[in-house]
């Protein structure tokens, strides 16, 4: 039985500083569906639906009415919260932040406009921007231990990882800031994480070159002043090249957000027991690292350059990728949300275009993913399964034409993706449904047993 009635749910002031007054969900009807167990008990879920997307049953009940859990591994049909921050429909290839589309912010926007948007829930108006600029551009340097604490780690690093310790420890450079109850206390750790990340991963980069940490320079944009900190020397006057410029804005405002994603899903975890927020965006830097998340978009230049290099043909290379006794896979192919057209890849696509035409760059190897792209999507495997491009299929040769080496790749990476995770920590830190993330388990261990008697 189906019965329907209308539930208030509303949200709490997103930074409750007076200037935006965002709700997680303004009104949200639910009816209700009864399941019954096959031992005869019931239990009344009511189904909640959002602005977009598919209804969701609330299983809160289901434990104590039913005394059954439910069994989703990967979470591929959980809804873990409300959010009101960004919506992809995988069917259809949509992708809106705040309800705007990726394709009109990448054509009108810029990072940081499209980082007020993810943060406070609408677009700046000039002078809110003029202000939020200012901030940022306040925040970009940082204390100078933060350099010999780089400096400290081996030669060799990888980027991630000396990103993901300095992260982590910045917690102990702002601890003035890291009251998780005070709006303006999470507002300012927001403000210091988005505008110090291009610093921080400059200085990863420059630690393995051996070359000179910058300062930032203020009189310069975001995207400007990383590309001065990421290749300018004292040496030397730097003048940045705007269509490097202009392919990186696209590339941070294509990554700045993509809802429950596996790094966003540990950053809520991780802060929802109230850890401080540079802890917990350090769990998302770690938890982009894998392969099958941000570090794909490594994986996908070693996978071209692997197939240019020796000479295997595409289909040998699809072959394998199908193959259920080899590990490999495509990489840059198939997302668990897009059963169609990831819309980043797309843009993207189009900007390589452009950036090799522009810039030059690597365009055998841009041939040699068009090619593979082509044959991939023709092949019925890849076609049954849905699997199409993701954002990182293209984003890497973009990178490489820009001069950004391979081992930076997913650092760029969690550089745009920190407003994301900082957005959603504060939002799960104003809902009034959040409580700590705790899952259950089907527990398939040994039945109870008593311990051996000993002789
Ligand atoms: N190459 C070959 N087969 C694949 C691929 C691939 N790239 N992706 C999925 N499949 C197959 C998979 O073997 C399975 O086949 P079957 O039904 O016969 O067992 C089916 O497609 C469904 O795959 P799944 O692993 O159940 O799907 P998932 O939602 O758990 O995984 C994914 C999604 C992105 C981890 C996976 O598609 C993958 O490993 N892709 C390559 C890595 C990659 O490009 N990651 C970047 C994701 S986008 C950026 C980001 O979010 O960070």
């Amino acid at each position: 039985m189906v019965t329907r009635q209308q539930a208030q749910v509303t949200g709490p002031a997103y930074y409750d500083n007076g200037r935006h007054k965002q709700s997680i969900g303004d009104e949200i009807m639910s009816e209700t569906s009864k399941l019954t167990t096959t031992t005869g008990k019931s239990s009344e879920l009511p189904m909640i639906s959002g602005t977009h997307g598919p209804d969701v049953a609330d299983v809160r009940r289901l434990y104590k009415d039913a005394g059954i859990f439910t069994y989703d591994p990967g979470y591929a049909t959980t809804a873990s919260c409300k959010s009101s921050i960004t919506f992809i429909d995988g069917e259809k290839g949509i992708l809106l932040y705040r309800g705007y589309p990726i394709e009109q912010l990448a054509e009108h926007s810029t990072y940081l406009e499209v980082c007020y948007l993810l943060m406070y829930g609408e677009l700046p108006t000039p002078e809110q921007y003029d202000d939020f600029t200012d901030i940022i551009k306040n925040h970009t340097m940082v204390h100078e231990n933060i350099r010999d604490f780089i400096n400290g780690f081996r030669y060799d690093a990888h980027p991630m990882a000396m990103l993901l310790g300095t992260v982590g420890a910045l917690s102990s450079f702002y601890h003035d800031s890291i009251d998780i109850n005070d709006p303006k206390h999470r507002e300012i750790s927001a403000q210091r994480l988005i505008a110090k990340m291009p610093t921080i991963a400059s200085y990863c980069y420059n630690h393995s070159r051996g070359q000179p940490f910058m300062y930032p320079d203020n009189s310069l944009s975001y995207v400007e002043n990383f590309t001065r900190l990421m290749f300018a020397v004292p040496a030397e006057e730097y003048q940045p090249n705007q269509v490097a410029v202009k392919a990186l804005e696209l590339i941070l405002i294509l990554h700045a957000d993509h809802e429950q994603n596996a790094s966003t899903s540990t950053v809520r975890m991780a802060g929802s027991s109230g850890a401080n927020p540079f802890a917990s965006i350090a769990t998302g830097v770690a938890s982009l690292w894998g392969p099958a998340h941000g570090g794909a978009n490594e994986a996908v230049m070693n996978m071209l350059d692997a197939i240019h290099d020796s000479g295997e043909t595409i289909e040998k290379t699809i072959d394998r990728a199908k193959d259920k006794n080899d590990p490999f896979r495509l990489m840059g192919f198939g997302h668990r949300v897009y059963k169609n057209f990831d819309p980043r890849a797309k843009i993207i696509q189009k900007m390589c275009h452009e950036i090799l035409d522009d810039l030059g760059g690597d365009q055998p190897l841009f041939n040699l993913a068009m090619e593979l792209e082509e044959k991939t999507l023709a092949d019925d495997y890849f076609k049954e399964r849905q699997l199409y491009p993701n954002v990182d299929f293209y984003s890497g040769i973009i990178l490489r034409a820009l001069g950004i080496p391979m081992n930076m790749f997913t650092v760029m990476f969690a550089m745009a993706r920190t407003v994301g995770w900082i957005s959603h920590w504060n939002e799960m830190h104003e809902d009034p449904e959040f409580r700590i993330g705790r899952p259950r388990q089907v527990y398939t261990g040994a039945a109870t047993r008593d311990y051996p008697a000993k002789s």
